[in-house]
């Protein structure tokens, strides 16, 4: 692999797992992982809230990283059942994904509120995965580009050069999420590239050449390796594929 940064593989578990099954899910990987190097590769999982506690405390290894699924924009305060970026990092999390679209879609998160997040996840030294992806329609008349750029331009919004430099994006097609329909090889390294030349335009060149963008949606073992091997594609965000340690260890072991 000769790409200049490094790949970033995360699991996103979603509403999935009790604490002690991401324990077990954690231990089965570090052992399936056991001869992959922590500098080949960039490995987080991203458990539900209620499980962050237990798998910090196996999370022995720096091999295997944590991350949260979403985060409040707020510090604290009277915002009942949210969670600050302050409360996630006393567990060790160092990533958040932000702006998922079942965010989106179901709990109506705009472009504003996930650039506020983002802002705020930095403030507290996490660093943010945030998602953008276009819906089938989208897609099939020819909105692709328009779409993403829109939600880049305001999820985006407020970042500075050296903020954006440790942020992710995962370029996920929301018809391709959960549906075992992935994005052709094409597809992929087209929408990555335009994402990378938009990066170009809002900040700059380096900070779009450091910039890790991540394919998701329907990633297994089977098609990893192609669509790691793409000059755009730099890592994978995982939904169904992370729930099993075979699986996803297969996904991280066919990347490199
Ligand atoms: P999937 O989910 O891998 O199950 O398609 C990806 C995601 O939602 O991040």
């Amino acid at each position: 692999m000769n790409k200049d940064r490094k790949l970033l593989i995360a699991g996103n578990w979603k509403m999935n797992k009790t604490a002690s099954e991401g324990a077990a899910l954690v231990q089965g990987l570090y052992l399936e992982l056991a001869g992959t190097k922590q500098l080949e590769i960039d490995i987080v999982v991203c458990p539900p809230f209620t499980a962050l506690s237990e798998v910090s405390k196996v999370l022995v290894d720096p091999k295997i990283r944590l991350g949260a699924q979403n985060m409040s924009e707020h510090n604290y305060g009277a915002y009942t059942g949210e969670i600050a970026a302050g409360m996630l990092r006393e567990f060790g999390v160092r990533y958040v994904i932000l702006g998922h679209s079942e965010r989106r879609q179901y709990f109506h998160e705009t472009d504003e509120i996930i650039s506020r997040k983002a802002i705020a996840a930095h403030a507290a030294a996490i660093k943010p995965i945030v998602c953008v992806g276009e819906l089938l329609a989208e897609r099939e008349g020819g909105l692709t580009e328009q779409v993403v750029g829109k939600q880049l331009r305001g999820s985006l919004a407020g970042l500075s050069k050296e903020q954006m430099a440790e942020t992710t994006i995962a370029y996920e097609p929301v018809w391709a999420i959960g549906t075992g329909k992935t994005a052709t090889a094409q597809q992929a390294q087209d929408t990555h590239a335009f994402i990378r030349r938009l990066l170009v335009e809002l900040f700059d060149d380096t900070v779009a050449r450091r910039v890790r963008i991540q394919y998701g949606g329907s990633v297994k073992p089977a098609n990893a390796k192609e669509l790691m091997s793409l000059p755009d594609v730099d890592g994978a965000l995982v939904g169904g594929a992370s729930l099993e340690v075979r699986n996803f260890s297969d996904i991280v072991k066919n990347s490199i």
